[in-house]
């Protein structure tokens, strides 16, 4: 019989054969059930102690920050290592027709379970090392090299110990360097530096047939510019090298008060096509006297004086500006400003201003804001858009005076445009054919009760901007039909398309897109 040929006795074999068998029992024991979606084959990788599936685990990462979707993985891989994933998405690659779903979970800070993968496996990014220093490398040479899984928050942390700091921001640190990157990643310094994902040099990604490659606009260019605002469509972002500058000290914080819309988006129009560099970040939101709260910024005479001016107007709206700045050159500075604020029109006496440490500022949502954290009951129906500047009066009428006219409170609303010479347009983040674009933040807090009336208007918005033939962008997107992606990406759509079949041409990664349903 074999054993014997092979030269091992029948007893010896059976212990052996024991052995194995209490390996394979005892990693389904701790694990669970062995999910009938998942081939056993897995069980034989050495990942297999990383992979957990019991529902304690899976219930984990069956939902998100938006609260509005739900869907169980199988099956939850902690990488401790790329390696890890290499080994899963290899595997999953190899295993057709059989294969399984994969999907990178950076913070689960999507809205609309993009990172949501029903029955198949989640890589929980975190494991590879959230906060640990070798994950996160910085360059003399003005670059970082950070771990997708890394909080832009820790690598803030760790660039300001080289008085370095990233160009290009989102409002909120707490999410993953993978998850913006697979976006755009934007806030009030992209007028000037362009997106998060025009700052990075090179990446190294996992492709959906479990290759590891290093990209960048000169090697493996048509991966890299795929990947960043790629949706996690064609690998898993493991490392990226992001452009770094020399971190300020202080930032004068400005808040500039407007009663009507034309001289609040006239003066960020100016605002960011000065070529003089004064403000470094620029943003605006709208408010209602119910949105006017606690908020540290102002004092609280200056709450009263700000509620008493919504009070009267229904509606008004801020610029919100940063200048960053050295104490040595305050004076300098102050005298910039000073003449600068003379050219704006804002309403006289409402101008607030703060002075702030660099961190402080970058990480103001933090902390100011209750939303950052997610209470079970707290559901986020968000849309986000980009509406080209030549019809943001059209979106204002029909969506501000128009669709949310009695929305007291409306919850936070985020207007601020960008150049669009800061995009790169061979990436995959789509936005408008206009050279200055606004993005539109419409971002509440819900209830169970009220959720669907706000998505409801959501959809309306939508419409409105349909019929009215304004050229708008969803960013964040959360289509369910191949017809409205193909109409998102627009000219983009082919080379996506291309990309997909050439790095994930079975459609493995990040499901919860809704992008391809079925392999290439
Ligand atoms: C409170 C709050 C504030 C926000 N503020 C901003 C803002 O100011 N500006 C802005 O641009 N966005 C903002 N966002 C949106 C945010 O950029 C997205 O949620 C984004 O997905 C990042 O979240 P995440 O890191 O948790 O990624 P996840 O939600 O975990 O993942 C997002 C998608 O990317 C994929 N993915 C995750 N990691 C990787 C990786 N390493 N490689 C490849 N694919 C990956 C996932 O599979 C999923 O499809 C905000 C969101 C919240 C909840
Ligand atoms: C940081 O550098 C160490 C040592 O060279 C290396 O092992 C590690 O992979 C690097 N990390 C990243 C994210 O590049
Ligand atoms: C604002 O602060 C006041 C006094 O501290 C408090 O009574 C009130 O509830 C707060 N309002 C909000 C919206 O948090």
């Amino acid at each position: 019989m074999a054993v014997q040929r092979i030269g091992c006795s029948p007893a010896a074999f059976f212990v052996a054969l024991s052995l194995v068998n209490s390996f394979v029992f005892s990693a389904v024991d701790r694990h669970g059930t062995w999910p009938a979606a998942l081939p056993e084959g897995l069980l034989a990788l050495d990942i297999v102690d990383k992979i957990h599936v019991d529902p304690d685990t899976t219930a984990r990462f069956s939902t998100d920050y938006g609260g509005l979707s739900q869907a169980d993985p199988a099956a939850v891989l902690y990488p401790s290592s790329p390696d890890d994933i290499a080994t899963l998405v290899r595997f999953a690659y190899s295993s057709s027709p059989s294969s399984f779903s994969i999907a990178a979970h950076g913070h689960g800070h999507s809205i609309r379970g993009q990172a949501l993968v029903p029955g198949g496996v989640v890589v929980d990014m975190a494991s590879l090392g959230r906060g640990r220093s070798d994950r996160i490398n910085v360059s003399s040479d003005w670059y970082v090299d950070a771990g997708g899984e890394q909080l832009w928050i820790d690598v803030l942390r760790e660039t300001l110990k080289h008085g370095l700091s990233p160009r290009s921001w989102t409002d909120y640190l707490y999410l993953t360097v993978g998850g913006t990157l697979s976006n755009a990643g934007i806030s009030g310094q992209a007028f000037r530096h362009g997106p998060q994902i025009s700052n990075v040099y090179e990446l190294d990604v996992i492709t959906g047939k479990g290759d590891t490659i290093t990209c960048s606009r000169e090697e493996n260019s048509d991966l890299f510019y795929g990947v960043l605002g790629g949706l996690g469509q064609f690998g898993i972002i493991t490392r990226a090298r992001i452009a770094l500058e020399p971190a300020p000290q202080r930032v004068r914080w400005l808040r500039l008060f407007y009663t009507d819309f034309s001289s609040f988006t006239g003066d960020q129009e100016l605002l960011v096509s000065m070529t003089e560099k004064v403000f470094d970040y620029v943003e605006g939101q709208l408010l209602t006297e119910k949105d006017v709260g606690n908020s540290s910024f102002f004092s609280d005479t200056d709450t009263e004086k700000v509620k008493m001016l919504a009070a009267e107007y229904g509606r008004i709206y801020f610029v919100e500006g940063g200048v960053y700045y050295e104490p040595a050159t305050a004076s300098m500075v102050d005298q910039k400003l000073e003449t600068l604020l003379k050219r704006l029109s804002f309403v006289p006496g409402f101008a607030f201003t703060k002075d702030v440490a660099y961190i402080s500022f970058l990480n103001r949502v933090q902390e100011e804001e209750t939303h950052s954290t997610a209470p079970e009951n707290v559901l986020h129906p968000w849309l986000n858009m980009f509406v080209p500047k030549s019809r943001i009066r059209d979106f204002e009428m029909g969506v501000f005076k128009g669709i949310l006219k009695n929305n007291n409170p409306i919850g936070l609303v985020l207007i601020y445009p960008f150049n669009k010479n800061k995009w790169d347009d061979k990436m995959s983040a789509a936005i408008p054919d206009e050279e200055v674009f606004y993005t539109i933040g419409l971002l509440p807090s819900a209830t169970v009760d009220d959720w669907k009336y706000l998505d409801s208007q959501n959809d309306e918005i939508l419409r409105f901007c349909q019929q009215e033939g304004i050229d708008f962008k969803q960013y964040l997107p959360h289509y369910t039909t191949q017809t409205d992606w193909k109409n998102h990406f627009g000219l983009k759509w082919d080379v996506f398309v291309r990309l997909k079949r050439r790095y994930d041409p079975q459609a493995l990664l990040s499901p919860g897109q809704r992008i391809f349903t079925s392999s290439l």
